[in-house]
């Protein structure tokens, strides 16, 4: 092959696209990121555009930036935004518990977006470590409190010496995508689409509910209509550690010979699955919900949203979810369709 044609080719198979081989720590905040791109609205997808011009406007390469920055020194201070320390392990995590967490670093991204106070600079900043807090707050050992998120805890899965986080971090999908879908990310993460758009889709309006009022929060700037509820998620994730991910660990872990991939990988992997899913789903309609909320001229996008265009983020989702899920009872659902359809 003449060697630009092959450089060609080379560089669009490599394009949007995470090799397993070399993207293990990352495959969890790509397949989220690539999610919720998706589900953007036509006006939130030129917001983003405009946003993260350093990523050409793809939220699966940006959600990947807060763990790269963790390479150099200057941005030590957010180590401690990529988790939660329960306060009362193993209970739901109390309305303002904390800003240097998880939990206060999702508001506080939320809300600079929201003002029109920032730059674009630095609502760029915040865009990035907003989509990448959502995808940590999912994974159940960011929000676990014990042996610093399984850190420190020693455990071998398929043969290899690792760390509980790490199991939780990657492996997991890791297997399932060598297992199930030939090694590519991006089949993984196509199902994964197909299975919100059908299985999931009932589940959805709770995805969206959060349980605490805006007015209770600190953050009480964030209108109501942002469903931004990082406790709720992360409630979900501290109990989900306490339920599923310790217990096996805490039975097995004095036999040496115990290998979390197998039963344990059986026993966790829909449950991992679905923090994907949800954190996807709702960095997406985040996003949407600021784009509505603060207009696309402040937004940075230069056009005044018309009346038309202000409709309901909610019910317009929805109907979008329904008209794929009829179609599903026909035949399977168009990879096509879902690509170009959005949550309008
Ligand atoms: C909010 O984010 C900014 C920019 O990263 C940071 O300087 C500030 O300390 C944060 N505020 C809180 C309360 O953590």
């Amino acid at each position: 092959m003449h060697f630009w044609t092959s450089l060609l080719v080379w560089m669009a198979l490599g394009v949007g696209f995470v090799s397993v081989v070399d993207g293990y720590g990352r495959v969890g905040h790509w397949m989220t990121g690539w999610l919720a791109q998706q589900c953007l609205t036509s006006e939130a997808i030129e917001y983003v555009r405009y946003l993260l011009p350093h990523h050409n406007g793809n939220l699966a390469k940006a959600a990947l930036w807060a763990d790269e920055i963790k390479h150099g020194h200057t941005y030590d201070w957010a180590d401690r935004l990529h988790y939660i320390n329960p306060p009362v392990p193993c209970t739901p995590i109390p309305a303002n518990s904390c800003t240097q967490c998880v939990v206060g670093g999702i508001y506080n991204y939320t809300s600079r977006l929201l003002s029109p106070e920032y730059t674009r600079e630095e609502k760029e900043e915040a865009l990035k470590f907003l989509i990448h807090f959502i995808g940590d707050v999912h994974q159940p050992l960011h929000a676990s409190g014990r042996n610093a998120g399984g850190t420190e805890v020693k455990v071998v899965f398929d043969g290899r010496v690792t760390s509980l986080h790490e199991v939780w971090d990657y492996m997991l999908f890791e297997k399932r995508i060598r297992k199930d879908f030939s090694s590519s990310v991006n089949t993984y993460a196509t199902h994964l689409l197909t299975e919100l758009a059908t299985t999931w889709s009932p589940s959805l309006p709770s995805w969206a509910r959060c349980s605490l009022p805006k007015t209770l929060l600190l953050h009480s700037s964030i209108p109501s209509s942002i469903p931004v509820c990082p406790e709720d998620w992360a409630t979900h994730s501290a109990l989900t550690a306490c339920e599923v991910v310790w217990p096996p660990y805490d039975q097995h872990k004095d036999n040496s010979k115990w290998d979390l991939g197998r039963e344990y990988y059986d026993n966790v992997i829909d449950e991992a699955e679905l923090g994907v899913l949800q954190a996807g789903v709702r960095i997406a309609w985040i996003i949407n919900a600021i784009v509505r909320e603060v207009g696309e001229d402040q937004a940075g996008v230069g056009r005044e949203v018309t009346a038309e265009e202000v409709v309901s983020w909610w019910s317009g989702a929805w109907s979008w979810v329904r008209s794929l899920v009829d179609q599903s009872d026909e035949t399977d659902v168009e990879v096509t369709k879902i690509y170009s359809a959005k949550w309008r």
